[in-house]
């Protein structure tokens, strides 16, 4: 089957995050992590049934739904899950912060590595618990964990450890023996590991992924793996995600956490959520072709038209990739290339120092990454 993911969809006065922040001025929008596709077909036609319902009462997930999602964890990374293992979420985000406060006390440390999606360093902080991120290092053409710093980085209060596979934003599949390492790291040290697996159907290259909670019966036990359909199908304003916690006690004192404060999972986002595991694979592959694609044009554009910016490392994963803008010199890399026509996401966020790197989002359409890259390619050259 095609799938068409170069006809563009207007976002401009919806109420999208990413389209509304440059509202009224000439900047594409390429930062925020979402894609400017439309959903699988499936999930517009179960979505449409749904609405079509008009009944949008407190929801559960029916059983067809949490078989759906046992077959889907089975069928994509052989990982046989117990339903009861599921705590659904209204997102990711959401878990982080929960893990943070279920699995440390204030004071204790929170182990992660940089740079990285800043709500894994916000977490901890909101609940008066440490971050501490240690650098990943470029060895060899690519992103690499520094075992020794990691090691040095931890100390009596450190608790748990929040891991980003695939990771956001260097765009890196985390290998089995890699993932078995830090799983034996978290044993010996005692840590709760959480993986947050959110980027995991977004695999470019020919890699599996590897749940964390499939290493080993010891790391299972202590595991918090954190999924959604969000990122992948494109429904992340329907707040559906969901942590899967093999060990009763883990899960009870997760769920003790959620107690009162996190919100139920919405109807509609039960519907998208069965729609893709079950019924969007074919849509999935045509996705990644397509980000593949623009993948392999980013690079090439890099490589040829911008001086002074480098891509360092595959992007084996992800729609969204971590450019080196360190040579151009630029106090503030962001509003220079604001003021070209291209709105990225600054680096310094993700713990990265001010002015060496931005990330940009390719999960749009062609003809929108080509403008961008334009833009950029002005921007470079108007740098004296
Ligand atoms: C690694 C990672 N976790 C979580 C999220 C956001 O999750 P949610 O929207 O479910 O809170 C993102 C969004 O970019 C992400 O990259």
């Amino acid at each position: 089957m095609n799938f068409n993911f170069d006809t563009p969809t207007n976002r401009v006065g919806t109420d999208s995050q990413k389209w509304q922040k440059y509202a009224g001025r000439d900047v594409l929008p390429m930062w925020v992590a979402d894609m400017d596709f439309k959903s699988s077909p499936a999930i517009l036609a179960a979505l449409h049934e749904r609405v079509e319902h008009g009944i949008y009462g407190y929801a559960r997930p029916t059983k067809a739904t949490m078989d759906v999602m046992v077959a889907a964890m089975d069928s994509r990374y052989g990982w046989s899950i117990d339903p009861a293992w599921i705590v659904w979420l209204p997102g990711l985000v959401c878990g982080l912060n929960v893990t943070a406060q279920a699995f440390a006390e204030p004071g204790d440390e929170v182990l992660t590595l940089a740079p990285i999606y800043p709500p894994f360093i916000s977490a901890p902080k909101n609940s008066a618990r440490v971050s501490v991120s240690v650098d990943l290092q470029l060895k060899d053409g690519r992103w690499d964990i520094d075992w020794d710093a990691l090691k040095a980085a931890v100390t009596p209060r450190t608790k748990l450890f929040l891991l980003c596979n695939p990771h956001n934003p260097v765009a890196r599949v985390w290998r089995r023996e890699e993932l078995t390492r830090m799983g034996e790291f978290c044993v010996h040290h005692n840590l709760v590991l959480c993986s947050d697996e959110i980027h995991c159907d977004l695999i470019l290259d020919d890699l599996p992924h590897i749940p964390t909670a499939l290493l080993g019966e010891e790391i299972a036990r202590r595991s918090i793996t954190l999924m959604a359909p969000s990122k992948t199908y494109n429904v992340p304003g329907l707040g559906t995600s969901f942590a899967i916690i093999p060990d009763v006690g883990l899960r009870a004192k997760f769920v003790r956490a959620t107690a009162g404060i996190v919100a139920e999972v919405n109807a509609l986002g039960f519907t998208a959520c069965e729609a893709a595991y079950r019924d969007s694979e074919p849509w999935r592959q045509g996705l990644l072709a397509y980000l593949r694609g623009n993948r392999d044009l980013l690079l090439d554009f890099v490589a040829r038209e911008l001086p002074g910016v480098t891509i360092e490392a595959p992007i084996e994963a992800t729609y969204l990739a971590w450019l080196n803008v360190r040579e151009l010199g630029l106090k503030d890399p962001i509003a220079h290339f604001e003021a070209h026509g291209v709105g990225l996401s600054d680096g310094a966020f993700f713990g990265a120092p001010k002015g060496h790197y931005v990330r940009i989002n390719f999960g749009c359409t062609r003809s929108t990454l080509q403008e961008s890259l334009q833009c950029m390619k002005k921007a470079v050259a108007a740098i004296a």
